[in-house]
C-alpha cells in the first residue's frame, strides 16, 4: 500500500514562505519527487540549474494547479490539447505549448515553448493551490541521475541545497510523467510515460511519436540519463539466468533486476524480483536501481521486459540507463 501523505499546517506554511523567497522546496508528486521553485522568479530557477548541475538551456516543467491557469503560461492551446488536459489532469501529463510573454526564459531554456502540467498528488495540489503561481520543477535529482521516488532520496542527494524537503510518501507511479507536444495542431509524444499512446491516440486524433529534427529538444531524451553510477546492461529475457552466472563466476558480484525470480540460486547474485505487472515495476524501478546501485555490486543486470504498450515507458528509461555502460568492458 502506498502512504499518500498531506502536508500539516506547518509545512505548507514553511514551505511557501521559501517559495516567496527564491529558495527551493522539493515536494512529491505521483510520479517522481520535483525540485521547486517560483516559476515567476528567474533568480530562484536558476537556483535549480546550480543545485542539480544542469545545463541552463534544459528547459523546466511549470506545475499548475489547475487547468484554469493555462492560458496564463501558453499563449496558444490547440482544441486537442484542451481536450487532453481535461481528460488527464490532474495526472501525469506533461503538455509542451508555446509560451506566453510572460514565461522567463531561464524556465524554456531559450525556447519558445513552455512544458506545463498539473500534478494530482494531494500535497503537490495543497502547495500549488496555496502558492497560487506555478512552480518550476524537474526530477529533484542530479543531473543525469534516477530520479527520486521517496523523500529520503532528495534528502541523500540533494538535502543541503534545498530548504525545504514536503515528505508525501513514496510516489504512486514512480515514472516522469507523459509529454506531449503540439506543433501547431499536430501532438507528438516526446516522452512515454504512464499516460500511454493509446489512450493519447482517439483525444488528439493523430500522434506522432518520438522527436524529429523540428521538435522541441527534450534533454532527457541524450542517452546518458536515468542511470545509476554502477553500469546497467540490457539483457535478452531468456538469457538473464545464464548471464548472471558468467558474470558472477570467480565471484564477482553482480545485480540483478529481472520480472521473475531465478530458475536457480546463483552465488554472488543479488537478484531483485519486480514482478510481471507493469505498473507494479514502473513503480519500483528507480528504488531498486537505487539499491542495487549501493549493494556494491559490479554490474546491474536487468532482464529485458515486454514489448507491450504497458511496458514503453519503462522500457524507454531502461535503454537510457543502459546506454551509459559499456558492456565490453564486461568480459
Ligand atoms: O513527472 C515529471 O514530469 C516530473 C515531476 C517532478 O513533475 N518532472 C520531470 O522534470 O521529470 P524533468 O526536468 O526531470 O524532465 C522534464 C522534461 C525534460 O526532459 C525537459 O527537457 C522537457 O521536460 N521539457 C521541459 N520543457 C520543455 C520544452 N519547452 N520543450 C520540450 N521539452 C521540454
Ligand atoms: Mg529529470
Amino acid at each position: 500500500m502506498v502512504r499518500v501523505l498531506r502536508a500539516t499546517e506547518a509545512e505548507l506554511e514553511s514551505a511557501l514562505r521559501s517559495l516567496r523567497a527564491g529558495e527551493l522546496v522539493a515536494f512529491p508528486t505521483e510520479t517522481v519527487y520535483g525540485l521547486g521553485a517560483d516559476a515567476g522568479n528567474p533568480a530562484a530557477v536558476r537556483r535549480i540549474f546550480e543545485v542539480k548541475g544542469r545545463p541552463a538551456h534544459h528547459p523546466v516543467i511549470v506545475h499548475l494547479s489547475g487547468i484554469e491557469q493555462l492560458h496564463d503560461w501558453a499563449r496558444e492551446v490547440p482544441q486537442s490539447a484542451l481536450r487532453l488536459a481535461e481528460r488527464f489532469w490532474p495526472g501525469p501529463l506533461t503538455l509542451v505549448l508555446p509560451r506566453a510573454a510572460k514565461v522567463s526564459e531561464v524556465v524554456t531554456g531559450g525556447q519558445d515553448t513552455v512544458a506545463l502540467r498539473v500534478p494530482s498528488h494531494p500535497m503537490a495540489q495543497q502547495l500549488l493551490a496555496a502558492f497560487q503561481g506555478g512552480i518550476a520543477a524537474p526530477s529533484a535529482n542530479r543531473y543525469g541521475r534516477l530520479s527520486p521516488t521517496r523523500a529520503e532520496h532528495v534528502r541523500e542527494e540533494l538535502g543541503a541545497a534545498v530548504s525545504v524537503i514536503l515528505d508525501g510518501g513514496e510516489c504512486q507511479i514512480g515514472l516522469e510523467s507523459t509529454i506531449v507536444a503540439f506543433q501547431g495542431r499536430q501532438a507528438r509524444l516526446l516522452r512515454p510515460g504512464a499516460i500511454t499512446a493509446a489512450q493519447i491516440r482517439p483525444v488528439v486524433g493523430e500522434l506522432e511519436v518520438g522527436a524529429d529534427e523540428a521538435s522541441p529538444r527534450v534533454p532527457g531524451s541524450t542517452t546518458v540519463h536515468y542511470a545509476p553510477a554502477t553500469p546497467v546492461i540490457l539483457v535478452p529475457a531468456g538469457q538473464i539466468d545464464s548471464r548472471a552466472e558468467a558474470f558472477s563466476a570467480g565471484g564477482r558480484r553482480v545485480a540483478v533486476l529481472a520480472w521473475r525470480a531465478p530458475l536457480a540460486s546463483h552465488s554472488s547474485v543479488t537478484w531483485i524480483n519486480a514482478g510481471q505487472r507493469a505498473q507494479q515495476y514502473g513503480h519500483g524501478l528507480y528504488d531498486h536501481l537505487r539499491a542495487l546501485d549501493k549493494s556494491g555490486c559490479r554490474w546491474i543486470l536487468v532482464q529485458d521486459v515486454p514489448d507491450a504498450e504497458a511496458w514503453a515507458a519503462i522500457r524507454d528509461r531502461l535503454r537510457r540507463a543502459a546506454a551509459a555502460a559499456r558492456p565490453e568492458e564486461a568480459t
